[in-house]
């Protein structure tokens, strides 16, 4: 297989790369990202040699480059996204940019080139908020999107259907709970309260810390991926969650413990505006359909989590230190723009 994976320079994507990279040493990516904030070549130096794959820089605004690079690709697999619900509270439009004109010009250019297969990433917080005694969302869930960032998907999400109903475009879509794992950006909760604990900083809650996430271990997620990117059925979607709910204080004492820290570290904060309350995920079709089941426990997950961060000092360093952009900024060239 030859995939085009978009945003691959970030959390998720680049563990989606190394996974298929490690399963299946005949398979060919090309990791398409923007390099935003967001975006850090460090998560893939390992396989940066690896002539299975390649890095092109470039937006996925740009059709000319996208264009180009369809040619003979058999999956897309849509990571790239502006991702982080604070950031869209204060910054909408880049979200609007990334997250709908992208995914339609995306769409676009893939059907366009012989209607490529087209798997779009998408999250549970399309869905909207749960009370504490409503079901988990399943794939029949209505929309409800209540924040600039799950509206910008429940945005794309639409999109990606209407180019199934009105031009067949070969589609799947999945909406999965929150990550957790490597390489994830120290702006989300776990690897912001681990990276704080380490430079001596309390951890900020917001509101009362009792708001409920449903975690899934990323490489689980990945595993999600690659059996409806195999396996899944044309048109349909995918609910992915880790049925593991947690509230944020919960998530806050297990993270003191494991790094040897008191509630003296914990700092209460103004809340988000319009915080979502509650997220769960009913899976049962991953389960049904594709023999899926998150294999991680959030128990197991978290330790080894903590335990990376702890080990991983240096990739954190190029990050707080600015290093990581300037890294990134070595493959802003033509070489790296284009295929040869
Ligand atoms: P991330 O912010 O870590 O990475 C996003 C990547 O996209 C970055 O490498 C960035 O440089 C790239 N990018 C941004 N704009 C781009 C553009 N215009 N063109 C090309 N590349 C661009 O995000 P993540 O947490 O890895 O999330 C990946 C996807 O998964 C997103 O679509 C997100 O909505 C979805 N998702 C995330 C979670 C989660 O818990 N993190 C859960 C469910 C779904
Ligand atoms: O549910 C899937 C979504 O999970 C993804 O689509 C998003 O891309 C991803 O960012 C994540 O969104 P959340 O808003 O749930 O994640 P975040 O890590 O920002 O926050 C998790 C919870 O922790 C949330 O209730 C807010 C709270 N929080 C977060 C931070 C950063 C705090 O209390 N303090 C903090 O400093």
């Amino acid at each position: 297989m030859k995939l085009l994976v978009t945003g691959g320079a970030g959390f998720i994507g680049s563990n989606f790369i190394h996974y298929i990279l490690e399963k299946y040493p005949q398979d060919k990516v090309i990791n398409l990202d923007a390099l935003t904030y967001a975006g850090n070549l460090e998560n893939l130096k390992d396989v940066e040699e690896n002539p299975n794959y390649q890095f092109v820089h470039g937006d996925i605004m740009d059709s000319l480059l996208l264009d180009e690079l369809m040619g003979d690709i058999d999956v897309v697999v849509h990571f790239a996204a502006e991702s982080h619900v604070d950031r869209s509270i204060l910054d909408s439009g880049s979200f609007v940019r990334t997250n709908v004109n992208g995914t339609l010009n995306l769409l676009e250019i893939a059907k366009n080139s012989g209607k490529k297969r087209f798997h779009h990433i998408s999250t549970d917080e399309v869905f909207g908020s749960l009370g504490k005694n409503d079901s988990a969302f399943n794939e029949k869930t209505p929309y409800d999107p209540r924040s600039p960032y799950s509206a910008s998907k429940a945005s794309s999400d639409h999109l990606v259907r209407s180019y199934y109903h009105t031009h067949q475009l070969p589609i799947t879509i999945s909406n999965c709970s929150n990550n957790y794992g490597p390489y994830q950006f120290p702006e989300k909760l776990i690897p912001f309260f681990i990276t704080s604990l380490m430079e001596g900083k309390k951890l900020p809650i917001y509101g009362t810390g009792e708001n409920i996430r449903d975690w899934l271990h990323v490489k689980d997620h990945c595993d999600a991926i690659d059996r409806i990117i195999r396996h899944g059925k044309i048109g349909e979607t995918y609910c992915i969650g880790g049925g593991a709910e947690k509230t944020n204080l919960e998530i806050t004492h297990k993270i003191l413990e494991l790094m040897g820290f008191d509630e003296d570290n914990i700092e209460y904060v103004p809340d988000r505006k319009g915080h979502d309350k509650r997220y769960a995920v009913d899976f049962t079709k991953m389960t049904r359909e594709l023999g899926w089941k998150p294999a991680i426990s959030f128990e197991d997950g978290i330790k080894d989590t903590v335990e990376w961060y702890k080990q991983n000092a240096q990739w954190l360093d190029t990050i707080k230190s600015g290093k990581y952009i300037e890294y990134g900024r070595d493959y802003r060239n033509d070489k790296h723009r284009r295929i040869a």
